[in-house]
C-alpha cells in the first residue's frame, strides 16, 4: 500500500487502461448505449415565485415532481451565479492543486468531518469507483469551517457563502416539501432536531474505458434532500421506469433530489430515486451536491399524519438519523437501499 498512490487524480495520468480493481463485472457496467438522453425527462420548477401569489401552484409542482420522478431541477432559486462560478472555480482550482497539497486533506475514514478521499469507502468496497471527492461538513457554519483547506487561499470564504446560501434554499425547499405532503411547513423543519448539512465536491478524472466502470455506481441519498450543482459536462443518470435516463447539465440549475430520510417521513408517498454518475474519455467532470440531512441524534419515522390505519400503515420504524448515517457508509453503495433494515413487517 505505501507505494500506491491514494487519490485517483495522482494514479491515472497518461494511462490507456484503467486498474484492475476499477473493472466492473460484465453484469453491473453501465452500457452507456443503452442510456435514454432526453432533457424533458425530469421537471423543470421555476421557484420565482415560490414566495408570491402562486405559491400553491408551485408547491403542487413539487409535489408531484417528488411523487412521480423523486427528482426535480430548479431554476430561480436565489442563488446569485456569481456565488455558483466562484463554488465551481475553487473547487477545479483544489483538485488541480499538487498532489502533497491535496494530501495534506486526506483520509479514509467515512466518520472525519472533513476530508479528501476516493472512490466510496476504500475500507470496506470490493471494487472502486472513478471518483475522488472531499467532503465537507457545513453547518454550523463556524464549527466547521476552521477544518477546511485553506489552500486555495479564497476556499473558506467562497465555499462558506456558496453553504450560507444553499442552507437559505433548502429550508426554502424543505417548507414546500412539507406543505406539498399536506403538513405543516415547519413539520420537517422541526423534524431534523438541530439540522446538519455536508457537502461533497467530486472530481471525476477522465477515463479512458468509460464502459468498465462508474464515477459512481447506482445509489439513493440517505439523507433528506441532496441540491446539486455540476458544470458543463454531462454524467449524472436518473433510474425511471427501469432506464437509466441522462440528466444533461443547465447552467446555474440545481437538480434536487429526495433522500431516504423523506421518504420515510412521508410514509412512502414520495420516493427516494437510485441514481448514478458515468464518466467519460474526453473532459473531466465536477459535481457539488448539498447534502441536507438530520441531526445525528433526530429520530426519523413516518409522519402520524401520514398514517391510517389499511391504507397507509406506517411502512417503517422510527431510528436516530446517526444509525442509519453509519450504516449507509458500512455497507457501501448498492441499489438495494438501507431502507430496507428499517422496514416494518406490513411491507411484503
Ligand atoms: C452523489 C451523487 C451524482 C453526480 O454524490 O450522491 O449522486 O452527478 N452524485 O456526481
Ligand atoms: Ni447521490
Amino acid at each position: 500500500m505505501a507505494t500506491t498512490k491514494p487519490l485517483l487524480s495522482d494514479l491515472v495520468a497518461d494511462k490507456t487502461h484503467i486498474p484492475s480493481n476499477y473493472i466492473r463485472p460484465t453484469y453491473d457496467r453501465p452500457n452507456l448505449h443503452e442510456v435514454e438522453s432526453f432533457d424533458g425527462t425530469i421537471p423543470l420548477i421555476d421557484l420565482q415565485d415560490l414566495d408570491g401569489p402562486n405559491r400553491s401552484d408551485i408547491i403542487q409542482q413539487i409535489g408531484l415532481a417528488c411523487r412521480n420522478y423523486g427528482f426535480f431541477q430548479a431554476k430561480n432559486h436565489g442563488i446569485p451565479e456569481a456565488v455558483i462560478d466562484n463554488m465551481l472555480r475553487v473547487s477545479r482550482e483544489f483538485f488541480h492543486l499538487p498532489e502533497s497539497e491535496r494530501l495534506q486533506s486526506y483520509s479514509d475514514d467515512p466518520m472525519k468531518t472533513t476530508r479528501l478521499s476516493t472512490s466510496f469507502n476504500v475500507r470496506t468496497e470490493q471494487v472502486s469507483s472513478w471518483r475522488d471527492y472531499l467532503r465537507l461538513h457545513c453547518h454550523p457554519l463556524e464549527k466547521y469551517m476552521q477544518e477546511w483547506p485553506t489552500n486555495p487561499p479564497s476556499f473558506r470564504e467562497d465555499v462558506g457563502e456558496y453553504c450560507r446560501n444553499t442552507r437559505r434554499l433548502a429550508l426554502r425547499l424543505l417548507e414546500a416539501i412539507s406543505e406539498s405532503l399536506g403538513l405543516e411547513k415547519d413539520y420537517i423543519d422541526k423534524a431534523l432536531g438541530k439540522h446538519g448539512q455536508h457537502m461533497a465536491i467530486n472530481y471525476y478524472p477522465t477515463c479512458p474505458q468509460p464502459d468498465l466502470t462508474y464515477g459512481l455506481p447506482g445509489h439513493a441519498d440517505p439523507n433528506v434532500i441532496t441540491m446539486l450543482l455540476q458544470d458543463d459536462v454531462p454524467g449524472l443518470q436518473v433510474l425511471k421506469n427501469g432506464k437509466w435516463v441522462a440528466v444533461n447539465p443547465i447552467p446555474y440549475t440545481y437538480i434536487v433530489n429526495i433522500g431516504d430520510q423523506i421518504q420515510v417521513l412521508s410514509n412512502d408517498r414520495y420516493k427516494s430515486v437510485l441514481h448514478r454518475a458515468v464518466v467519460n474519455c474526453e473532459k473531466e467532470r465536477i459535481s457539488i451536491p448539498t447534502f441536507y440531512c438530520p441531526s445525528p441524534d433526530a429520530v426519523i419515522g413516518p409522519a402520524p399524519q401520514l398514517i391510517d390505519g389499511a391504507d397507509h400503515p406506517a411502512l417503517y420504524t422510527s431510528f436516530a438519523y446517526a444509525e442509519y448515517y453509519q450504516k449507509f457508509w458500512n455497507r457501501g453503495l448498492n441499489a438495494q437501499t438501507c431502507l430496507d433494515m428499517f422496514k416494518t413487517t406490513l411491507q411484503s
